[in-house]
């Protein structure tokens, strides 16, 4: 939509007072202008349809030769969704992508999700909950389920061959309601309401085309209780992600997470595969556990996140090493000892917690892992990597898989394209 000619809803100025709150929230570089109005970097600011350049440093760029979301690191809050499509053809799904591209890289900036036309006859374009906040990292990162190449849009036989139904897992608990979906949208921010309020606003944008079919909120601790960003620690106490490869290598990435073009399909050459599992966990039995039991569970030192038998987080994880009686350090059926998969076997794990209320059926807390990692070829990688964790994890006594999916997160985009124009 063009601009000129066209009054948008967000132009009235912010006043000085709302202008010199935000920036007291933010602390964030402010012009202030002679007549009282402000344009803030990287802020839904009533002024700015078009923020300045040279950001607050919280804007990620929706555009790029990769989706951001996968190798970015970790925001605190995920808000994911899966829609089902109900496009009545292949024309109609490519502009949902069309429209969608367009909203992501202004919500990303701190924008409303669409120019507003001043009329108060129509509903604004944006739900207005995220005006005045900061872009606040957010990230937004489209992937399609196995069912997006069924038969209706006539792009089966574009289907990767990676992307197949994940077999059933030892533990297995799989509910209908968490698992699956033609379309998964991870938004990611450093606030709750900014990543609601994208996911909320691409549905609404969706209308007509496709249908939520479920959305998970996940958390970590934040920076105001962590400024100094320490591994964050799951909702069993123990630090979580301490031996995740190191993406921001470029060549760990390409290994790891990166679909190459000699991989195949080339239309997701720099795509990635997501994998997601709702791990609900049974907190009040690991409650009742000893610490010894606990880290012997996992393989791991609770209070340093250290292996057993080391003393820092970060020494290596040597599962072949023994005490002096011959008994090996790390129990061989800790999650690490098995998840290491003798080093060769790397995934990039980007999950969060969750917490869901209270299970009426049992009184007890509705709380767990929303299990997110990102791997270039799954049936090498997650596959082998969980089917082991099934079969023999000793943390399978506190744990219960019950949603499921798998997703090839698309390649990035460039200004002017739209997402999965590659495929399209
Ligand atoms: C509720 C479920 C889970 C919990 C609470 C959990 C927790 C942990 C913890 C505390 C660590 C040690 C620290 C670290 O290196 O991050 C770890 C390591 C790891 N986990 Fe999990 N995890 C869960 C599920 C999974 C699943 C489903 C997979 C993949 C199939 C997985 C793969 C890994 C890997 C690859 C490592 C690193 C192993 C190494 O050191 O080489 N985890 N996990």
């Amino acid at each position: 939509m063009g601009e000129s000619g066209e009054k948008r809803m967000f132009e009235q100025p912010l006043s000085r007072r709302d202008a010199l709150k935000l920036a007291g929230m933010g602390g964030l570089g402010l012009l202030l202008g002679a007549g009282g109005g402000a344009a803030l970097a990287g802020v839904r600011s009533a002024t700015a349809s078009k923020p300045e350049a040279g950001g607050a440093g919280d804007v990620i760029p929706f555009y790029g030769p990769v989706q951001a979301g996968i190798v970015t690191p970790a925001q605190d809050f995920v808000c994911l969704g899966a829609f089902d499509l109900t496009a009545a053809d292949i024309g109609e799904v490519r502009q949902l992508f069309q429209a969608w591209t367009r909203a992501s890289a202004r919500l990303v900036r701190g924008e409303g999700a669409g120019e507003e036309s001043g009329n108060s006859l129509l509903p604004p374009a944006d739900t207005g909950e995220a005006m005045g906040l900061l872009a606040a990292k957010t990230s937004i990162t489209f992937g399609l389920g196995v069912s997006f190449f069924d038969q209706r849009y006539g792009l089966a036989a574009k289907k990767p061959k990676e992307l197949a139904d994940l077999p059933p897992f030892g533990g297995d608990e799989l509910r209908p309601e968490w698992s699956g979906g033609d379309v998964v949208v991870q938004v990611c921010a450093g606030d709750p309401q900014v990543a609601f309020h994208a996911l909320r606003n691409l549905t609404r944008i969706a209308r007509g085309k496709a249908v939520l079919r479920w959305v998970q909120e996940g958390f970590q601790r934040t920076g105001a209780a962590d400024p100094k960003g320490a591994t964050p620690r799951n909702l069993m106490g123990f630090k979580d992600g301490t031996n995740n490869p190191d993406v921001s290598d470029k060549k760990t990435a390409d290994e790891v997470v990166w679909v190459q073009p000699s991989d195949g399909p080339g239309w997701m050459a720099g795509g990635s595969y997501m994998v997601m599992r709702r791990i609900r966990m049974r907190i009040e039995v690991w409650d009742r556990t000893t610490l010894a039991d606990q880290e012997a569970t996992f393989g791991r030192h609770r209070v340093s996140g250290a292996p057993l038998g080391a003393h820092n987080e970060f020494d290596p994880v040597e599962p072949e090493k023994k005490d002096a009686k011959g008994k090996p350090l790390m129990p061989a059926d800790s999650h690490v000892a098995l998840a290491h998969m003798d080093g060769k076997v790397r995934i990039h794990r980007r999950g969060y917690s969750y917490s869901n209320g209270v299970d009426l059926k049992t009184g007890q807390l509705d709380a767990g892992l929303l299990f997110i990692c990102y791997n270039r070829t799954p049936s090498a990688q997650f596959i082998p990597m969980q089917a082991k964790l099934g079969a023999m994890d000793a943390l399978n006594e506190y744990i219960v898989h019950v949603g499921s999916g798998l997703y090839a997160c698309l390649p990035g985009v460039k200004e002017g394209g739209y997402i999965g124009d590659t495929l399209f």
